[in-house]
């Protein structure tokens, strides 16, 4: 049994597309629903009488933005039963397999921005197995966190400059994990969520599935468009705004002290709730000072942490800091619908690294920055038309390609054994061709064998008659600015 999409809910997802010419505007908004995973994939797209008609356009129009889709890969016919969507490169580079590792072995998988374990992480671990016996005679159930933990991390907000008791921290299963919470707890049906696009995906998807519209607003490579946000803000007055401060992934931008200042009272002013995910806050790379937290200009903000980016993924742990603004026990029922509390194996190990982070802190940093240097370089060399902003920190650059092809490069660097991921995956409503992220949390040897890949393949996806012709559309957009929709 095929699934299909009605033609109605095609024409409400394609919204307005360029219709010079139409069937190539068609098949670009078809191609991004379909890279974004918006439109499944092996899904029937609707009759071609039905889609011009429901689209007001002629049949022809139709028929041939279906067979540019299937030139492009994006859509396979099949005699009698219809037009299926497709990616390049089949399922495995599908939107929603997009973060998981690759399955196929020998590949250089560069869609994850989270680096191998420092030393250390094995020490803790056993230290947290020795001070285990203590705990046997309870429940082991911590649905707020092991109270040393709660502690521990309220004081490195302490330390930042954010007074944080430790009863209003709640430890979760990743910052993944209380991103869900928060989204479960402070979102409703329908509500307006204001978001930056690129974004991180698994948390606007959070977001959505708590019921949210989310409302884009664009981060592009210079930086937050922050009159454009705040006038949004002003505007629609998002009940949430879910926004990456520091390092943000993809750009690895970090909004100054001042742009907080201005968005904080903003969003205080709209009685917006600010969901601050600080994932990638303590990976400052360059031994610069962070700006304060944004929760400092918005007092009533979530503010979500995470070991996962300069300690280890594996931790699985991450938190959430309540203001009292927003009341625990809210954030609480939402956590209990998903879990008790995190491990607490892993509780105690983190209790351990937060009392002496400096050492591994020093050799996160210390290998982040040398593999960044030997990506950029690397770059450099081989793909010297690639746009890329050296940012200060975090784990990821953020490229910018001389024509859109992101989806088209994406699936032959994985032919050819190198997983990075493409623009559209972090776009929040379509487009983002332009844009690959590369994390530089892999060894340096593997991140130069990558690029040389990637050279190679550049060279071949650039010469195609696809992106020729994407290139020519593109020239003829009036702005240049990163969100195309
Ligand atoms: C911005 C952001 N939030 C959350 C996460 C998820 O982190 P965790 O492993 O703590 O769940 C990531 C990981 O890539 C991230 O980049």
């Amino acid at each position: 049994m095929h699934r299909s999409i009605p033609s109605r809910r095609l024409v409400e997802l394609l919204g307005v597309f360029e219709r010079t010419p139409a069937y190539v505007g068609l098949a670009d908004a078809l191609t991004v629903l379909i890279g974004d995973g918006r439109i499944a994939l092996d899904v029937r797209l609707p009759s071609e009488r039905d889609l011009a008609a429901g689209l007001g356009v002629s049949r022809t129009t139709v028929t041939r933005a279906y067979a540019l889709l299937v030139e492009t890969g994006f859509a396979v016919a099949t005699r009698g039963a219809g037009t299926f969507t497709r990616v390049p490169g089949g399922r495995s580079r599908a939107h929603d397999q997009a973060l998981t590792p690759s399955r196929h072995s020998g590949v250089i998988d560069l869609t994850c921005a989270a680096a191998t374990a420092p030393p250390g992480i094995a020490e803790a671990y056993a230290a947290a197995a020795a001070e285990l016996p203590a705990y046997l005679g309870g429940h082991g159930y911590f649905p707020v966190g092991l109270p040393a933990l709660q502690e521990a991390i309220a004081a490195t907000y302490a330390e930042r400059g954010l007074p944080t008791r430790p009863d209003q921290i709640m430890v979760t299963s990743g910052a993944l994990g209380a991103a869900a919470v928060a989204a479960q707890a402070l979102v409703g049906t329908g509500d307006r969520v204001l978001v930056e696009t690129p974004t991180y995906p698994n948390a606007a998807e959070a977001l959505r599935r708590a019921g949210g519209r989310l409302v884009p607003v664009p981060v592009d490579p210079d930086g937050w468009d922050l009159d454009g946000t705040i006038a949004t803000v002003r505007q629609s007055r998002p009940r949430a705004a879910y926004l990456m401060p520091d390092f943000q992934n993809p750009t690895g931008l970090v909004m100054s002290g001042p742009e907080r200042e201005r968005l904080g009272a903003a969003l205080t002013r709209a009685g917006t709730v600010a969901i601050v995910d600080e994932a990638h806050q303590g990976l400052a790379l360059d031994g610069q000072e962070m700006p304060p937290p944004l929760a400092r200009f918005a007092p009533g903000a979530v503010t979500i942490g995470s070991a996962s980016k300069l300690f280890w993924g594996g931790l699985r742990i991450g938190w959430l800091r309540v203001p009292d603004e927003v009341t625990m026990d809210r954030l609480v029922a939402s956590r209990l619908s998903v879990d008790l509390g995190s491990p607490l194996i892993e509780q105690l190990a983190m209790v351990r690294l937060l009392a002496d982070p400096g050492p591994l802190r020093a050799a996160q940093v210390d290998r982040l920055r040398r593999q960044r240097s030997a990506l950029v370089a690397a770059l450099s060399e081989r793909l010297p038309a690639w746009e890329v902003r050296v940012p200060a920190g975090g784990l990821c650059l953020w490229c910018r390609l001389p024509v859109p092809a992101a989806s088209t490069l994406v699936a032959a660097a994985e032919r050819g054994g190198v997983a990075i991921a493409a623009g559209p995956i972090f776009a929040v409503d379509g487009g983002l061709e332009r844009f690959v992220r590369i994390p530089y949390a892999r060894p340096e040897a593997e991140l130069v064998a990558a690029v040389e890949v990637l050279a190679e393949v550049w060279a071949e996806v650039s010469r195609s008659r696809t992106v020729e012709r994407a290139a020519g559309r593109t020239a003829r957009r009036a702005s240049d600015r990163v969100i195309v929709a």
